[in-house]
């Protein structure tokens, strides 16, 4: 698509499974290098499979066959000490962090009355929060490299009200407003800061809350699916198309905005 960003190196949280690792695909075919973070094991809550560690060296693999140089790192975008590690061990090899995809999320159903303290803890604390933790950690390099693209994955609940999803929807609104400020924060040191909002993606995470929920992948999808142009599902490839394209050159004059993959679902 670009070939400006051959030899950059992209960090990408959640980086197993689904978005994640189809943007790390689609990056490293650009001739990106990876380092891919991601928790590699499954939680209590919210209780579906998350990523492996046999996914991240899969993903290694098929990194290193497309000619880039790809780091599994097993780490919770919650824990400071984690991150460290990871980004001493990027700069270690790469000399350099020129994109970073906060992907790192989870879901659940749960009416507000209803949910325990805990399970508005971990959701915040994972897809705003953590978004914010791996940031710090990775600014202060693009700023002494003198430019940088974050992109943040929030989604169409970042953008409007979701039934049973308050806290996933506080928690997807809360990286808009990371984007928006960070992109006037960071402008001056030529860094680029933009969030994504794509509706149900065809992905693990849909497959695990269809199973929770007792509905099948595709039901859950068109809970959630615009459907202007027949269109049921995203593909996790067209997320990653995305990303590829906001991380490049190509869209220079893009920053603080939010890119929709709603299929017409906010227009409605
Ligand atoms: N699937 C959808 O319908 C959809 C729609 C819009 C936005 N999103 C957002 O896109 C992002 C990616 O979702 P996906 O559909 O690929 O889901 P997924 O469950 O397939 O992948 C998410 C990855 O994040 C990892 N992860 C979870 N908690 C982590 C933590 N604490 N630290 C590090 N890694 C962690 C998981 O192991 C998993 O590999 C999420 O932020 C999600 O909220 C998803």
């Amino acid at each position: 698509m670009s070939n400006d960003l051959t030899d950059k190196t992209a960090f990408i949280t959640g980086a197993a499974h689904g978005q994640g690792r189809a943007t790390a695909l689609a990056l490293a075919r650009e001739g990106v290098n990876i380092i891919a973070f991601d928790i590699a094991e499954t939680l209590q809550y919210p209780g579906y499979k998350l990523g492996t560690p046999k996914d991240l060296e899969s993903l290694a693999k098929e990194c290193s066959s497309l000619g880039v140089r790809c780091l599994p790192f097993a780490g919770d975008v919650r824990k400071d000490d984690d991150i460290v590690k990871a980004v001493d061990r990027a700069v270690q090899e790469f000399g350099k962090i020129d994109i970073l995809f906060n992907n790192a999320g989870i879901c659940a159903y749960g009416l507000a009355h209803e949910l325990t303290e805990n399970e508005w803890d971990v959701m915040l604390d994972i897809n705003l929060k953590g978004a914010w933790m791996v940031a710090r950690r990775i600014i202060p390099l693009m700023i002494k490299q003198r430019g940088g693209v974050i992109i943040n994955n929030s989604s169409v609940a970042g953008l409007r009200g979701m039934n049973r999803l308050s806290h996933y929807a506080a928690s997807k609104w809360g990286l808009t407003g990371l984007t928006k400020s960070w992109a006037i924060e960071l402008a001056p040191h030529n860094i680029r800061v933009i969030s994504i909002h794509p509706t149900g993606v065809n992905t693990p995470m849909n497959d695990g809350l269809a199973e929770l929920e007792g509905l099948t992948p595709k039901e859950i999808g068109e809970k959630s699916a615009g459907n202007l142009i027949n269109v049921p599902w995203v593909e996790p490839e067209d997320v990653a198309n995305a990303v590829v394209f906001l991380a490049s050159g190509k869209s220079r004059f893009v920053t603080g905005s939010q890119f929709v993959l709603d299929a017409g679902l906010l227009s409605k």
